[in-house]
């Protein structure tokens, strides 16, 4: 399944607006408050109408339009401020589901909310019948939001499961802010049957590797029986050690928290694909702030090892951050689309010059947030006036309104 035209209609603060995807990574990036997350929540919407279509998932995992989704505008009538809801809200989609083209759209209203969506409903129902069908391979759907947790399991939490359906995998996907117990309880079940049973078990092996791929520094992921939790194994200057994933810092909790999840749910949905699941799944990732918690060099990183690890998947991203719009520069598989410009922005390596990160290394176990906070705004700080000095391009952009406004900061439309 993939996406690769958006259009709303009087959703969130946007009026009117049109947004091309490319097939692997469309990045968002604007202002705050310039509707990144809105656009992003729109293409859940229209993702979720992929999910109308399976039985058994709870009416708000299907993520329709709400009233918050509503544009509404302010305006002041004699003395008194009034709220009025602009009508109709609209999100039309434009995309492929397993090669065949598609076009569908989904209204606020209820008569109608499903009534252009008839034809990936069908398409939906048409593969669920199928779903014995080891042929019969489902896309990969996840959404996470700014909100995402990657908490600690509580001990009564740590259970194993029995057989679980395909559909399973798409319980609670557009939830911004879902957690990674499903994912935590696959995987413990998984290493136990395997050890059990004596036998390796494809799937647990590639969600395994994908792990592996996305963290720099892992040697190994593994549910741990005697702390009864999911251990890393990481080298740090040649030194092995073994972490539990509590004691993980920020970004690596949050990061090996998506890609567990975007890899167990393929290995759920296509488990006949077996060592192939991972690369052979499609489906559509999207990511708020995919910078979130992660320090600057792994910034760099993340785009590339995503795009590596799940090489059939589209992801649509957004983010503020500089050193994540510079790992795009010389890639001919990303987009880059400006939200205030309403259009893509051309990817040019020419005028950036490499931020001076290499001396920093990566802090692995967490050292107490605002710690951290204070190290990565410094670094921000630090990073964004050597880029300023050696003249760098776009990625500024990101920093803030008094940028828009001098020329010497901002140099023209697309540098
Ligand atoms: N229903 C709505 N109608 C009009 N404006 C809205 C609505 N919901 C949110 N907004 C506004 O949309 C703007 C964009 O929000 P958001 O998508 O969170 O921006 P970003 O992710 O770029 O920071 C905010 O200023 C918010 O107040
Ligand atoms: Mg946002």
């Amino acid at each position: 399944m993939r996406i690769d035209t958006i259009r709303l209609i009087n959703f969130r603060c946007w009026t009117e607006y049109t947004l091309l995807l490319t097939k692997r990574f469309t990045l968002l990036i604007g202002e705050n408050g310039t509707g990144k997350t809105a656009i992003l929540d729109s293409i859940a919407i229209a993702t979720g109408s992929f999910l109308l279509g399976i039985p058994n998932l709870r009416p708000n995992e299907k993520r329709h339009i709400t009233r918050d989704d509503e544009r509404y505008s302010t305006l002041i009538m004699g003395q008194t401020p009034i709220k009025e809801t602009q009508y109709q809200t609209m999100v039309r989609a434009e995309g492929h589901i397993n090669s065949i083209p598609v076009n569908w759209a989904r209204y606020k209203d209820i008569r109608t909310n499903q009534q252009d969506a008839k034809e990936i409903i069908s398409i939906v129902k048409n593969l669920i019948k199928e779903i014995t069908n080891p042929k019969t391979i489902l896309p990969a759907i996840a959404y996470y939001g700014t909100g995402r947790l990657w908490k600690q399991l509580k001990a009564t939490e740590k259970k194993t499961k029995g057989p679980t359906s395909r559909l399973d995998g798409y319980q609670d996907c557009l939830n911004p802010a879902s957690d990674q117990k499903r994912f935590f309880i696959w995987f413990k079940t998984q290493e136990i049957a395997a050890l059990q049973k004596k036998e390796q078990r494809h799937t647990l092996e590639v969600v395994r590797e994908a792990i592996i791929k996305m963290i720099p520094n892992a040697k190994n992921a593994f549910w741990d029986l005697d702390w009864d939790e999911l251990m890393i194994e990481t080298e740090i200057q040649d030194i092995p050690q073994q972490i539990p994933f509590h004691l993980l810092s920020d970004g690596y909790r949050n990061m090996i928290g998506m890609v567990a999840d975007i890899a167990y749910r393929m290995a759920t949905l296509n488990p006949q694909l077996e060592a192939d699941v991972i690369k052979q799944t499609e489906g559509i990732v999207l990511i708020d702030e995919i910078d979130l918690h992660l320090h600057p060099q792994w910034q760099r990183e993340v785009v590339d090892r995503l795009l590596k690890t799940f090489p059939k998947v589209q992801f649509v991203a957004t983010s503020h951050s500089p050193f994540i719009i510079q790992s795009l520069y010389g890639r001919d598989d990303v987009l880059l689309w400006d939200l205030e410009e309403g259009a893509p922005v051309p990817i040019e390596s020419e005028r950036l010059s490499p931020l001076p990160m290499s001396y920093f290394s990566f802090p692995i176990i967490s050292c107490g947030a605002g710690a951290v906070k204070l190290f990565r705004a410094c670094l921000i700080v630090f990073t964004t006036f050597c880029e300023i000095n050696q003249g760098a391009g776009r990625s500024r952009l990101t920093f803030g309104n008094p940028c828009h406004n001098n020329p010497t900061i901002l140099p023209g439309k697309h540098p």
